[in-house]
């Protein structure tokens, strides 16, 4: 990955400097020179998972938690100086299969002759002469199809056909186009087991049908809740005649232990939704009521409460049911920083807490990018948890911690300075940021933000911007800007000749404004690291450059004496 980021972004300073060289004779520099990424591109659409992580199981003939249902999302923008978000009336969004480089492509979720196995959700039970997806939620499913009507590409002709198939409605408060319940499953086509296969998103012109822009995707998606780590054999499951593998054999032994802990009768109505009775904000398209407990508050809080249940690292807990041991739920940047659920989170009690909505109550960017270099809540250091460098010096920027010390609830932090902040209350999947643009558009999924250590999540910044990590680069969508501190965050033009020779009016204006990202001494911070190599110039005459390579914390001392 370092090696691609390295000649792409060689590719963006040639251009660079051919702008400040010779490309650039309009004497107020008001956008004309802006690097514009893929000139020849009219359009951008961004595409995003709603979560990082969807989970399904695999076998559906016991009990269900969770459905094939991957969620997309897309937002269609046509190229400008004030660039435009299109909606239905203009765009048209659609997604099919495509290959990662690896080979890996993954068009239905259909089981295929020859052995390869996806799941059985499709299958007809032979206890009742319906699928089981029907006997689970009472709806009628052409093979591929999800619960919410959006189809598999490949579902008119398996293995063959790949058509893209479009997306089933549009959320004008967001601005989005949305494909809800994609029931896409983490095998391939050939077998191979792939959490993060890639769609291709395409947006067309409603009216003339041709095609606007394209972008690569991950549908996140993973089967491995580990419930056979410790159910598969305090039962007696031999009772059933029929070879069961070990996760079937867990799940019989859930029921009994169920049944003879609450008197219920679920081992013998199989297949079993648990979300019947313990309601799952996932799944609130089929809840029918009633007055349990929720599914996580009763997955979490009992399981933390367990004696023998292992309580403190992440692999021991979190990942004994969430996707961990094989598949890399956390995969952003917090996760390579070495964050952990718990960090974010807080554990088993904090998530099976009565005092939290499950689903909607969650940590929240701002909780640790409390604020910038200026203003934040990294003082409170007896309350909250410093970020670390290697020598034990605090970045004074950032939280390791989304929660505040000792606190049991693990109540998420609120920001008083909003600048990184998502929507008030609104979850991060659901918040809108510059210009109308949802977060996850710029930024990536939740546990996948870029850059992501999986390479086909790193594929949509790169097709965007010519690297991962997060989209800065203000010619993806603006095809030319005055000089400005109105972007992302407040953030001003980026690799710009015209904003490196004549941002002193900005600072004299208002110098805070540029220390709330260069330091409070000017000194440059993590808030101000270049995104790519760059060259600029260091004075009008030319006869002087100066090279700030990718990741340096820019500081005005860099060019010149601070002022
Ligand atoms: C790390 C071990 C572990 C894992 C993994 C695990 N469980 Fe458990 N579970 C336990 C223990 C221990 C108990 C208590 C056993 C008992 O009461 O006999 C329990 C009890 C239960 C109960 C009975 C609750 C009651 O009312 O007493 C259910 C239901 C259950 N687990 C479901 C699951 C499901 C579903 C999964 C997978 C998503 C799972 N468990 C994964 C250890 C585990
Ligand atoms: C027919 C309704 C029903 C279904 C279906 C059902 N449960 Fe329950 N479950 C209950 C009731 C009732 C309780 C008692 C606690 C309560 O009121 O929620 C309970 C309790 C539990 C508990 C223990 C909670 C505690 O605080 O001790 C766990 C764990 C649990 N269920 C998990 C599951 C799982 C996993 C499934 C799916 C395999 C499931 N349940 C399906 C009705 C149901
Ligand atoms: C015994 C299995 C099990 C373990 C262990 C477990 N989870 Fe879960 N978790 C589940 C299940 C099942 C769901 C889905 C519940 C639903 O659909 O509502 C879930 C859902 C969640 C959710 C989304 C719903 C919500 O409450 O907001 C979060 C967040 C979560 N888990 C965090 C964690 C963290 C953090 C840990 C480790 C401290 C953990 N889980 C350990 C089984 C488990
Ligand atoms: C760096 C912080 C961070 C870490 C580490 C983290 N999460 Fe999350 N998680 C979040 C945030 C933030 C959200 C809410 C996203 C939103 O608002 O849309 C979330 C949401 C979730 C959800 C709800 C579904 C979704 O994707 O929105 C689940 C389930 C979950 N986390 C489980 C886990 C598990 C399991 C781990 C460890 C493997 C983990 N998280 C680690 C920050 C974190
Ligand atoms: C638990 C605290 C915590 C939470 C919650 C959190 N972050 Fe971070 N984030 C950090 C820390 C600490 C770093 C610095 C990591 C490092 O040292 O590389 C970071 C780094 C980043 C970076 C820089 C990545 C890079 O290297 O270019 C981005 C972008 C980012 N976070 C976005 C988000 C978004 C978006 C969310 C919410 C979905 C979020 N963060 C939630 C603590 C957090
Ligand atoms: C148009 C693209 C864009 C959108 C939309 C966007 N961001 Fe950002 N985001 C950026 C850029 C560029 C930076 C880098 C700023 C810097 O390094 O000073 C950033 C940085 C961040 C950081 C990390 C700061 C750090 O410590 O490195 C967080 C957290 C963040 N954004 C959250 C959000 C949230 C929440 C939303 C939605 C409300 C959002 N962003 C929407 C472009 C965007
Ligand atoms: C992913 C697309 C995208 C990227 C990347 C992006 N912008 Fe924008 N920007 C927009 C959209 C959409 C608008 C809204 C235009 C409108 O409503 O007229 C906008 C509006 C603006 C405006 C006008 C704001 C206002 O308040 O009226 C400024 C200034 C701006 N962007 C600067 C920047 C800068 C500087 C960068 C790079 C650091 C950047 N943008 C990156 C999409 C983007
Ligand atoms: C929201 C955060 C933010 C604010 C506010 C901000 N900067 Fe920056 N600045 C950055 C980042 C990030 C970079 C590195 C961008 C890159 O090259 O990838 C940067 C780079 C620069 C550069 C080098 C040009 C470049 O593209 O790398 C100059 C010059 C500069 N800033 C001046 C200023 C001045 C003057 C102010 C105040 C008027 C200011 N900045 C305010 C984040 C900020
Ligand atoms: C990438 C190089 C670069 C960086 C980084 C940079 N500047 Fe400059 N700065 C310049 C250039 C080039 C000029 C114009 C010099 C000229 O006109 O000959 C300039 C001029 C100025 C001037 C007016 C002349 C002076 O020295 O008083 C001010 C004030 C200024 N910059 C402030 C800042 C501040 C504040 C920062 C950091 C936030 C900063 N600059 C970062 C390149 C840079």
């Amino acid at each position: 990955m370092d090696y691609l980021r390295k000649i792409i972004s060689t590719l963006v300073i040639s251009t660079s400097i051919a702008a400040c060289v010779g490309g650039d004779d309009d004497d107020d520099h008001e956008g004309s020179t802006l690097n514009v990424i893929d000139a020849d591109k009219t359009h951008q659409v961004l595409a995003f998972n709603d979560q990082g992580m969807h989970c399904a199981d695999s076998d559906y003939s016991v009990f269900t938690i969770l459905p094939p249902f991957n969620t997309v999302r897309a937002q269609v923008i046509e190229k400008a100086a004030a660039p435009r978000i299109l909606d239905e009336g203009v765009a048209t969004v659609s997604y099919m299969g495509v290959a990662d480089a690896a080979g890996s492509i993954n068009t239905t979720s259909q089981n295929q002759p020859g052995g390869i196995w996806k799941s059985n959700f499709w299958d007809t039970n032979p206890d009742t002469g319906n699928s089981y997806a029907f006997d689970l939620f009472g709806i009628d499913l052409q093979p591929d199809e999800g619960l919410l009507g959006q189809q598999m590409p490949g579902i008119l002709n398996p293995y063959v056909a790949n058509d893209p198939q479009p997306f089933g409605s549009y959320a004008a408060t967001q601005a989005w186009f949305t494909a809800d319940g994609v029931p896409i499953m983490p095998i391939d086509d050939f077998g191979q087991v792939n959490p993060y296969p890639l769609m291709r998103i395409s947006a067309a012109d409603s009216s003339s049908g041709d095609s606007l822009a394209t972008l690569d995707v991950v549908l996140p998606v993973a089967s491995e809740a580990g419930c056979q780590n410790c159910h598969a054999t305090d039962q007696d499951y031999i009772d059933y005649p029929e070879p069961i593998d070990l996760l079937n054999a867990a799940k019989r032994n859930i029921l009994m232990l169920h049944d003879t802990q609450h008197g219920t009768a679920l081992a013998s109505n199989t297949p079993v939704l648990c979300a019947d009775c313990h309601y799952s904000e996932a799944l609130a398209f089929t809840w029918n009521g009633g007055s349990n407990k929720t599914l996580s508050n009763v997955m979490h809080e009992h399981h933390g409460t367990v004696a023998s249940f292992p309580s403190d690292s992440m692999e021991d807990t979190c990942y004994q049911c969430h996707p961990g041991e094989r598949t890399d739920c956390l995969r952003g940047a917090m996760g390579s920083a070495g964050m952990e659920c718990q960090d974010c989170h807080g554990g088993m009690l904090a998530v099976g807490s009565d005092s939290r909505e499950p689903w909607l109550d969650e940590p929240r960017c701002e909780s640790c990018h409390t604020g910038d270099a200026v203003d934040n809540l990294t003082a409170d250091a007896d309350t909250v948890v410093n970020t670390l460098d290697t020598d034990g010096n605090t970045d004074n920027i950032r939280l390791r911690q989304a929660w505040r010390v000792g606190d049991p609830s693990a109540t998420p932090i609120i920001a008083v300075n909003a600048r990184f902040a998502e929507q008030d209350n609104k979850l991060y999947k659901d918040s809108l940021g510059h210009g109308g643009v949802a977060c996850e558009g710029c930024h990536g999924s939740t546990h996948a933000i870029w850059p992501s250590s999986i390479a086909n999540d790193n594929q949509a910044a790169i097709d965007l911007q010519g690297y991962s990590g997060t989209i800065i680069e203000c010619g993806v969508c603006h095809t030319s800007l005055p000089l400005t501190l109105g972007g992302p965050h407040g953030m001003h033009n980026v690799n710009s000749s015209a904003w490196t020779m004549e941002h002193e009016g900005f600072y004299e204006r208002n110098p805070s404004a540029c220390r709330a990202c260069h330091g409070v001494n000017l000194e440059g911070t993590i808030l101000s690291r270049t995104a790519a190599d760059r060259n600029f110039l260091r004075d009008d005459d030319g006869d002087s450059t100066i090279h700030l390579p990718q990741g340096t914390p820019v500081g005005c001392g860099h060019c010149h004496s601070k002022p």
